[in-house]
Order: C-alpha cells, then structure tokens, then sequence
C-alpha cells in the first residue's frame, strides 16, 4: 500500500495545481470518488490485521477529511476568481453618455421635474428632498393637521403595520412633510423646492395612487404674498413657454398655510387639447399660501421674527397638460411604444438658455 503521507503531498499538490473548476473536480473524483485512491486505501482497511488497521484507519480519515478540505477551500477560490472575471469583463459604465442610435427616452415626469427644477434653480432655490416613509408628525401634526382634523380623512393616507409603541408610519401623502424636514433642520432663510413621489389610496382616470408633487417653501425676514405671485407668475411664464399667462388666485383652506388661496390659469380647451393663456377657462394648478405661523412654531421657527410662503403642485397633470398627454395611468404603464412616443431624447437636457421643450 502507498505510503500515506506521500499520497498526502502528491493530492495536495494536484489540487494547488488546478487552475480551473473542471481540473479541481477531476482530482476530487481521483482522490475521493468511489474508486479513489484515497476511496481505495480505506476499502483496504477490511484486509488489514486488528492492530494494523487501528494505526492506519485514524491516519486514512485524517488524509480523508484533509483532502476534502483542501478540495473545498480551492474550490470556493476558483469560484471567486471565475465571479471577479465575470464581473470585469460585464462591467457597464454608467456615467458613459447614451447612444442616441438607442430607442431610451426620458419619461415625460422626468422631463417635466427636470423642467420645475430649472426654472426654480434659476431664481434661486435650492432643491430639497426627503424619506418617501413618513411619520405622522412630518406628513400631518407639524402641518397643523393634529390627529382628528377632518383633514386627515382626506388624505387617503395608506398607513404601514403599526409599531410597538402604537405608532403607525405611513407613505406620505403629499410633499409638505419636506417642509417640516428643512424648518427643524436647517436654519433659516429658506428658498426650496421639493419634487418627489406622493401616496394616496385613490384610483381612477386622474388618479393613481402613486403620484408626483413639486412643494415650494420660502421663509425670511420679509417676503409676502405679493413675492408668492411674482415667483409663480415666472414661472407659469417660463414653463408653459407663452408670455402672458393669466393667473387668478381664488381663496381656499390649508391648515398650513393662513391666509390660502389656489391659483388657477387661464385657457382653453378644444377636444383632447388645451390652449394655454387665452380663452374663457380656467384651471386650477396648484395650493398655496402663507405658511401658518403655527407650522413655523411647531418646526421650531420663531414666528415673531420669520415669516414667508409656500405652495404645491401635482406634477402628472401638468406635464398632461403641457405635453397633450390624454390618460394619467399610461404614465405608470412602462409601455415602450408609449414611451417612444412622449418619452424625450436623452440628450436634450432642458435649460432656460437652450429651451425647456423643442
Ligand atoms: N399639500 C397640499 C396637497 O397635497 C398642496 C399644498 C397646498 C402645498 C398649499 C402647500 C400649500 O405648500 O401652501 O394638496
């Protein structure tokens, strides 16, 4: 019989030598497959007198499980080594332009969002951002909508299992609740904009239940109503690319806001198509407001010195509007063609200098 540290140092070998999966796998069925050497020598332990096989049947498992080991230890190197080369050579680099040959478009929300932004960056603003899952503090009680306010029930708000400490996250309903974020944590002045996703359990045609909003929010020593209209009056002006667009602000209720208004445009409809800036309609875009001193108080402002505005948007309607898109949920479809046809080209970034739309 061969010599079994030998054997020891001849399989070890193999296996230090096997550069790939398939080699390891041979040496694994030569050593410890049914007709091994490793396999063989043990079956040979029946042969052996009593005294020899205490001495060598200990030494044979050792060799055994040694071996064994070693096998797996190689193994999930290679397969390391096989993973890393995989992801080198399928690597994608995703700061490369896009091909423009390439059927990808820019979603129509995208394009729009990227649109509000660049008109409110460019009076100033800075954009802001916060958790899609909110607490009721951030999405109703710093808003002044406390637990009970007829309010709430409004909001369809779709709630997250309750925790135990009785408390209930929820998705936020609208983007206020970045407001409340900015108050608590930065110091004032504020100049923001907030684009982002919003949740309600609501839908039909012009409801999905998902949804996006755009939220502004300025707070200072001084700004007031008459600076809310001129802010919006740009950029009605600069969004819907026409030059005189009538605006009408009509008194409405917001817990948040003291006085509040909505502001509706002026247009006209002809079939699946909307005019904007002429005509005998009007459609409501947006709520605004002054920000009730209580918000302020309740984020940790001092309303005897800060004062300032906010408002808030749907954006799925207006790039409906903008871009005579007919049926809100095709927006949520990913349907290619859809796409295709509405979608933007990657390239054409919308600026104020180069055209927001062409
Ligand atoms: N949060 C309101 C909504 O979702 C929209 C809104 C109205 C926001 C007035 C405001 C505001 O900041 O001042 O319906």
């Amino acid at each position: 019989m061969q010599d079994i540290e030998t054997l020891e140092s001849e399989l070890l070998g193999e296996i230090g030598n096997a550069t790939d999966l398939d080699t390891l796998e041979a040496v694994r069925i030569s050593a410890l497959g049914k007709k091994g050497r490793v396999s063989l020598m043990m079956r040979g332990l029946g042969q052996m007198a009593p005294e020899e096989r205490q001495v060598v049947a200990p030494k044979l498992n050792k060799l055994k499980t040694m071996v064994g080991d070693a096998i797996e230890q190689a193994k999930a190197g290679l397969n390391k080594a096989v993973l890393e080369a995989r992801l080198a050579s399928e690597r994608v680099d995703i700061t490369l332009p896009p091909r423009p040959e390439l059927e990808g478009r820019i979603h129509p929300i995208s394009q729009v969002m990227d649109e509000i932004t660049e008109i409110f960056a460019d009076m100033g603003f800075t954009i802001a951002e916060g958790p899609d899952i909110e607490d009721d503090f951030h999405n109703f009680t710093a808003l002044n909508i406390p637990p009970e306010h007829p309010a709430r029930q409004m909001h369809d708000t779709f709630y997250l299992p309750q925790k135990e400490d009785g408390s209930r996250q929820l998705l936020r309903t609208h983007t206020s609740s970045v407001q409340v974020h900015t108050m608590q944590n930065v110091e004032p002045p504020h100049r923001i904009v907030v684009p982002g996703r919003t949740y309600r359990s609501d839908s039909d045609q012009t409801h999905t239940p998902m949804f996006n909003q755009i939220e502004g929010l300025v707070i200072d020593k001084t700004s007031h109503m008459g600076h809310l209209k001129g802010v919006l009056q740009e950029f009605c002006r600069a969004f819907f690319e026409v030059d005189n667009v009538e605006m009408r602000f009509r008194p409405s209720y917001f817990p948040f806001t003291e006085p509040s208004a909505e502001m509706d445009i002026r247009c006209t409809f002809a079939g699946d198509h909307i005019k904007i800036g002429e005509g005998d309609d009007w459609m409501e875009i947006l709520g605004c407001g002054m920000v009730n001193p209580k918000v302020l108080e309740l984020c940790g402002v001092d309303s005897s010195v800060y004062q300032g505005f906010a408002w808030g948007m749907g954006i799925d309607r207006i790039a409906m509007l903008k871009y005579g898109i007919p049926d809100l949920r095709a927006f949520f479809d990913s349907d290619l063609r859809w796409l295709k046809h509405y979608g933007f080209v990657p390239l054409d970034v919308p600026t104020l200098g180069g055209g927001l739309s062409r």
